[in-house]
């Protein structure tokens, strides 16, 4: 640093421009449409906010481009609210499509509507399997028109509210949130985290199945994943029309067990939180919600369930 000040200190005819990353940082920030929840405890949550959807803290251009994605006829979509289980239908469509357990082609992330902008996605071979969090309603416009194949992932909300608080507090880089559960979970009821309300997401999903009469949308719980593998994992190669032996299936459900995955992806980077633990495998249980559900919070979040699911027939587990 001292040879460079005095460098430009005493250089009277080099062009040197001199930026600071902070104040890159800091300007291309201000531009964005960034919003702090505040929690109880007066701790804040950012998220990016477009059109009334709230999103990580993501470049909004890429945002606003997933409209206009170019899609191809095999593409294919895993759609989950996040903390559901993405990665792991993810990995296992990716081994059933290529059928392989070995060739990694490409990672989830790198995929991922919210993040990726249609430039990247377009670098990718086919058949690629993009994934993302948003409302059935915001999907790619050739997506729909082109009737590609949909798999859409639920998982029990108590749980999917505890994976997403460790989801937060882990990845500061993005939200900066530092809040504890207690005053954490009235955010997620609320709806004031990417991705919006868990409730109003699940219910736009619900319409969107039951009204849809030509796209093919497979439907999986995490929950019935984790009770069967098996089953689960051949449905997904009948609705993908992949003729597996049982054998293979077995393999894909080995390779995709969630000690193999922790230990084969929990170091990619986009996973690490700033202790380099994985964010994305934390523990890939059914039922840790009551370690962290107070009898009190327990009773609030299905008071608030119940008023907000009452038109829905969707049936979630809980334990197993
Ligand atoms: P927990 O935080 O409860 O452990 P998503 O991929 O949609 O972000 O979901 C992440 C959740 O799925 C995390 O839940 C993660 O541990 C769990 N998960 C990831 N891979 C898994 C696997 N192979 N088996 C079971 N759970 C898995």
């Amino acid at each position: 640093m001292l040879d460079w000040e005095a460098a430009i200190a005493n250089n009277a005819t080099q062009p040197i421009l001199v930026l600071r990353y902070e104040d890159i940082k800091e300007t291309s920030e201000r531009a964005m449409p960034l919003v702090k929840y505040r929690d109880a405890g007066g701790d804040t949550l950012l998220v990016l906010e477009v059109d009334g959807y709230l999103y990580p803290k993501t470049p909004e251009e890429v945002v606003r481009g997933i409209k206009d994605v170019t899609i191809r006829d095999d593409d294919v979509m895993i759609c989950a609210y996040p903390k559901s289980g993405t990665h792991w239908v993810w990995e296992i469509t990716r081994c059933i499509l290529s059928g392989t357990t070995d060739l990694v082609v490409a990672e989830k992330d790198e995929l991922h509507l919210e993040c990726i902008p249609n430039s990247t996605l377009e670098t990718f071979a086919s058949p690629r399997i993009l994934n993302c969090h948003i409302w059935y309603r915001q999907l790619p416009g050739q997506f729909t028109q082109k009737n590609c194949k949909i798999i859409f992932v639920s998982r029990n909300p108590k749980d999917v509210a505890v994976s997403f608080f460790h989801h937060h507090k882990k990845l500061t880089q993005y939200y900066e949130y530092t809040g504890k559960w207690e005053n954490y979970l009235p955010l997620f009821l609320n709806g004031q985290v990417d991705s919006g309300s868990w409730f109003e997401y699940m219910l736009d999903w619900e319409a969107a199945i039951a009204n849809n009469a030509t796209q093919p949308i497979l439907v999986l719980r995490y929950e019935d994943i984790e009770e069967n593998p098996q089953r689960e994992v051949s449905k997904i190669a009948r609705f993908l029309d992949k003729d597996c032996t049982a054998e293979f299936l077995s393999q894909v459900c080995d390779k995709c067990d969630f000690r193999n995955m922790k230990r084969t992806k929990g170091h990619i980077i986009t996973s690490l939180d700033d202790k380099n633990d994985s964010v994305m495998y934390r523990k890939g249980q059914v039922g840790d919600w009551k370690n962290y559900f107070t009898v009190a919070q327990n009773e609030v979040f299905d008071r608030v369930f119940a008023e907000k699911m009452k038109q829905s027939s969707m049936k979630f587990k809980y334990e197993l």
